[in-house]
């Protein structure tokens, strides 16, 4: 069996193209450029790395992007005055709070304060409730990067079977309501479900977002699935691996997303794709 990488990579990098391109159009005809705010409370490593790497994607495709990168000791009342200010800015179309927020804050609470219109990450209830019904609007970025990269691939998804593995608000559940609007039969699993393996080897696609280094293995994926890996994982060597064993998997899928280069960057092309889309309903 040949097994084909599903290569976010590539598929980010024309995606991003063509955005800069729209941008660009829309900029010579006299238009501003869509503008993003990016909030960071705290100094979680990772969120610095992935608010680093939006803002410089928006750099690149002529969006502004204006980080905001707030002490840990930011009080929820702050925050929220903050959201209510980029709410009222007309040269922002989007906001993104960077998740995990510190304890001390009501993620549901900020998220709903950001305006549904400018919810470029997809999270607030209005936007999740339009998926639900089949009337999206402002999607969330890694399933809609997922969809992208599935659409790529020209396989006919009607009626096949997918397993979620993962039930998050950001993955795991707009991934499910995603592919369930694709017609596909849709199986969600997480850390209570029973006879884990089995249901993964009966899958023709899997969706794997757990965050534990190489979880699955290729003896659970079965001949000719497609292998979608959204896991970013640290070894102690120092190697970035996905939750999906790689070498082996590879052997039994017809499509897998490598790490890093899969799912990582589609993310990202998305939340531009995102900006876009709320800029063009703004001006
Ligand atoms: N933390 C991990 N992934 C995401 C994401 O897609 N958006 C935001 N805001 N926070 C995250």
């Amino acid at each position: 069996m040949t097994t084909n990488i599903l290569s976010g990579k590539i598929i980010s990098t024309q995606l991003r193209q063509t955005i800069k391109q729209q941008v660009q159009k829309n900029v010579e005809q006299g238009f501003r450029p869509p503008g993003l705010a990016v909030v960071l409370v705290g100094d979680n490593p990772a969120s610095e790395i992935y608010v680093r790497n939006k803002h410089k994607a928006c750099n690149e495709v002529g969006i502004l992007s204006k980080t905001f990168d707030l002490p840990a000791t930011t009080s929820q009342v702050e925050l929220l005055k903050l959201l209510d200010k980029l709410n009222a800015d007309k040269e922002i179309d989007g906001i993104l709070v960077q998740l995990p927020l510190p304890d001390h804050i009501d993620s549901d609470l900020v998220i709903e304060r950001i305006v549904p219109d400018k919810d470029v990450d997809g999270f607030h209830p209005y936007n999740v409730g339009r998926l639900v019904l089949r009337m999206p609007l402002l999607r969330s970025c890694t399933p809609k990067g997922i969809m992208t990269m599935l659409e790529q691939t020209g396989i006919d998804l009607v009626g096949l079977d997918a397993v979620i593995i993962g039930q998050s608000n950001i993955v795991g559940r707009p991934m499910a309501l995603e592919l369930l609007m694709a017609r596909c039969t849709i199986t969600v699993c997480h850390s209570k479900t029973r006879n884990l393996k089995e249901k993964v080897k009966n899958a023709d696609i899997v969706v794997v977002a757990i965050g534990q280094a190489e979880f699955i293995t290729g003896d659970w994926i079965k001949k000719g699935a497609i292998v979608i890996d959204v896991g970013m994982n640290r070894l102690e060597n120092g190697k970035l691996v996905g939750d999906v064993e790689f070498a082996t998997a590879s052997k039994h899928a017809s499509w897998i997303t490598p790490v890093p280069g899969g799912v990582g960057p589609m993310t990202i092309a998305s939340l531009l794709e995102n900006t876009w889309l709320a800029f063009q309903k703004h001006i």
